[in-house]
């Protein structure tokens, strides 16, 4: 595949393990585990390509109102993920970064995410990101209420001051963000990033999708044209 467009930074909202079970006469959380092994190919696929940045929507906080033994099964799945991965993550240059809340999560998630965020603190090739019990919304007030809680003087309140408060600090917007299974929505997510993002939405179920399907929506991206609010006759 061609490599010279790689975007920085990729966002995927992985969509789909339910129904992707229920196809089979499964029962969901097999569709959960069978996402699982789709995001360890992703991750690697990503870092090959040179993508710098890879956030994965992995729990929303509106999906603790899911069934009490869902919730609790894939908080298992990414315990025994992490734990894992947690050698091949350091040995491919990957860091662990956490968007959302550690502390309102179980206690053996929260002490293998601290335990891996640390090992792999000074990887540098690709920062993947896990969006977890997260929400863009309540990301955004929370920037609101840090700067109130810095007195910072309205005028000081630029989109970089904000941005520096989001769980993304430090890092670039993502430049393409990918929804798999068929929603066309954002279900809360990234929604101060989106700015400019470019969406790439995919009827295939997530664990269903392929490190080939990745490639798929980076070349799709490579034949539009970000504008920015300019015209295309500036642009290119
Ligand atoms: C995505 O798959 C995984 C999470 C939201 C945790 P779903 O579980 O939402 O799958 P569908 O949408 O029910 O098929
Ligand atoms: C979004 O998927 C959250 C994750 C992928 C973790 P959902 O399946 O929860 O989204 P909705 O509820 O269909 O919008
Ligand atoms: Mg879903």
């Amino acid at each position: 595949m061609d490599t010279t467009n790689i975007p920085t930074h990729i966002a995927i909202i992985m969509d789909g393990n339910g129904r992707w079970a229920k196809q089979r006469g499964l029962p969901r959380t097999d569709g959960h585990r069978a996402g699982t092994e789709t995001a360890r190919a992703v991750v690697t696929r990503c870092r090959e390509l040179g993508v710098k940045h890879l956030t994965l929507y992995t729990f929303s906080k509106e999906n603790w109102s899911r069934p009490k033994d869902e919730v609790s099964t894939l908080f298992k799945l990414l315990t025994t993920f992490l734990t894992k991965e947690e050698a091949s993550l350091k040995k491919q240059g990957i860091r662990l970064k956490v968007l959302g809340e550690i502390d309102d999560m179980p206690m053996a998630v929260r002490q293998v995410l601290k335990h891996v965020m640390r090992q792999t603190k000074n990887c540098t090739d690709m920062t993947l990101n896990l969006a977890l019990n997260y929400s863009g919304r309540d990301e955004i007030l929370r920037a609101a209420k840090a700067l109130a809680a810095k007195g910072i003087a309205a005028d000081d309140i630029t989109e970089e001051a904000f941005a520096d408060e989001l769980w993304t600090a430090g890092q670039p917007d993502p430049d393409l963000i990918i929804r798999t299974s068929g929603e066309l929505r954002l279900s809360n997510y990234l929604l101060f990033q989106c700015a400019y993002s470019e969406f790439y939405f995919t009827d295939i179920y997530w664990p269903d999708f392929s490190p080939e399907e990745l490639e798929k929506a980076i070349a799709e991206l490579g034949n539009r044209q970000r504008r920015f609010g300019k015209t295309g006759e500036q642009v290119s």
